[in-house]
């Protein structure tokens, strides 16, 4: 019984062409290998994502929030179509995308995260999101939101994204963008790096494990010393 309700429940995938892994040097001088997650290294992946749905800074906390959600509906069979991409430095986890196809023609962006700041590795990650749905998967166009200012100035105002308002996106029905086939063909030179094959020994260490980002983004500072006191034992004031 329970079987046969778990193929009910379980969406059948459509076959998806692999992402091809990829390489390049990003501005700290680092190699970082950006490659597709297989299921079962989902949950690698959870306790690195968890963390920063306490982040209230940057939209850190909503964007880890529902990507734990999609991660784990992919680990558990709860997501039809779904991809997930990797970007990892010497091992070290630095960045997670993922989406998914909609149909032959449509891809759906769902969410980047960055794990450490100040490189460009979000971007370089959600690049590599897009040279997926087009060059993986052949797709005409992507469905893209933004949930934070870093994103859209990332995605709508870098790639010169198209409005596609009368679309509701899958991340809360709010009007869509589209990054279309031109547009993707536009950007590609500037916004799209990374090289094939990946050389042997730097694949291998992101095959090996999942390594936790040395570095992820914090929750803020809280300035109000007199809150901060509140919750310090050794304080005068505590009660
Ligand atoms: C959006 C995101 C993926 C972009 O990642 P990224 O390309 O690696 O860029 P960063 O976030 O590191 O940096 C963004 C800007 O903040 C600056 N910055 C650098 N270090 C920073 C830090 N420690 N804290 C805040 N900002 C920082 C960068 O210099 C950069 O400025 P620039 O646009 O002038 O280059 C990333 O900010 C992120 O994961 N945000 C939270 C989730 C989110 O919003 N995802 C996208 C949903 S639409």
């Amino acid at each position: 019984m329970a079987i046969e309700l778990e193929r009910i429940l379980r969406p059948t995938d459509t076959p998806m062409a692999p992402y091809q892994p990829k390489y390049m040097t990003v501005a700290s001088g680092e190699a970082m290998v950006i490659r597709q997650a297989a299921r079962d290294e989902i949950p690698a992946l959870l306790p690195h994502v968890e963390p920063l749905i306490h982040v209230d800074r940057d939209f850190y906390d909503i964007v880890a929030a529902r990507l734990y959600a999609e991660l784990l509906g992919y680990y558990k069979y709860r997501v039809q179509d779904e991809y997930v991409l990797v970007a990892q430095i010497n091992g070290e986890l630095a960045a997670i995308v993922n989406g998914r196809r909609v149909t032959a023609d449509v891809g759906m962006s769902y969410h980047t995260l960055a794990l450490r700041r100040g490189l460009r590795l979000g971007a370089h990650a959600f690049a590599a999101k897009m040279e997926y749905h087009f060059e993986g998967l052949g797709q005409k166009e992507v469905l893209i939101v933004a949930e934070s200012p870093i994103g859209f100035k990332r995605w709508m105002i870098e790639y010169k994204l198209e409005k596609r308002f009368e679309t509701p996106h899958e991340l809360g029905g709010v009007p869509s963008w589209a990054l279309t086939k031109e547009i993707y063909d536009k950007a590609k030179e500037s916004l799209v790096v990374g090289k094939r094959p990946v050389p042997v020994e730097f694949l291998e260490k992101a095959n090996e494990a999942i390594l936790p980002p040395s570095d992820p983004p914090k929750p803020p500072a809280d300035l109000v010393a007199a809150r901060r006191s509140k919750y310090d034992p050794t304080g005068y004031f505590t009660n």
